[in-house]
């Protein structure tokens, strides 16, 4: 199973911004537990941060046909970016979007959510333990999928 995560806008500033919001971890420690957590579950994972919404596009289209579950903090560009949902939804791979903070309990701008309708799940509010959340929804689902592709093809060969 190979899993990508990426990271939007100035999440590359955890431990430094907003701390009262965010929280003092900065964002490799939080890809280092990840990368614990994947390595005890035989998962492959990769880590991907940008503050542009193109690269972050470019990445995901990147995906396709190579991962098997995405999990992605697009940060502000959730409110904003049709370009990422598009490439969600193009890609059609399960996806799981993660906020540290809970954006239903914030400015009314972080209530506006363009990423959410076209992602498996979302995980709000918890803190960086979102991103653990996120990795034992990812292997589930990714792993039903997986079940599922295994037994059609194992009727297909019987008939
Ligand atoms: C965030 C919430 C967004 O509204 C904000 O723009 C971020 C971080 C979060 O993880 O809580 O950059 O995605």
């Amino acid at each position: 199973m190979k899993l990508m995560v990426i990271q939007g806008p100035n999440l590359n500033m955890l431990g430094v911004r907003e701390q009262h919001i965010y929280g003092p971890a900065k964002l490799e420690h939080i890809h280092a537990q990840m990368k614990e957590f994947a390595d005890q579950n035989s998962a492959e994972i990769e880590f991907f941060q940008s503050n542009l919404e193109g690269e972050i596009v470019d990445r995901i289209q990147e995906c396709y046909g190579e991962i098997d579950g995405i999990i992605i903090n697009a940060a502000a560009y959730t409110h904003t970016s049709i370009a990422i949902r598009d490439a969600i939804s193009a890609v059609g791979i399960p996806t799981i979007e993660v906020h540290i903070s809970n954006i239903n309990r914030r400015e009314d701008f972080r209530k506006e959510n363009m990423i959410a309708p076209v992602c498996t799940s979302s995980i709000v509010g918890f803190g960086p333990f979102g991103y653990h959340l996120a990795m034992i929804g990812v292997i589930r689902v990714v792993s039903e999928v997986q079940a599922a592709q295994q037994e059609q093809a194992s009727q297909q060969e019987e008939a």
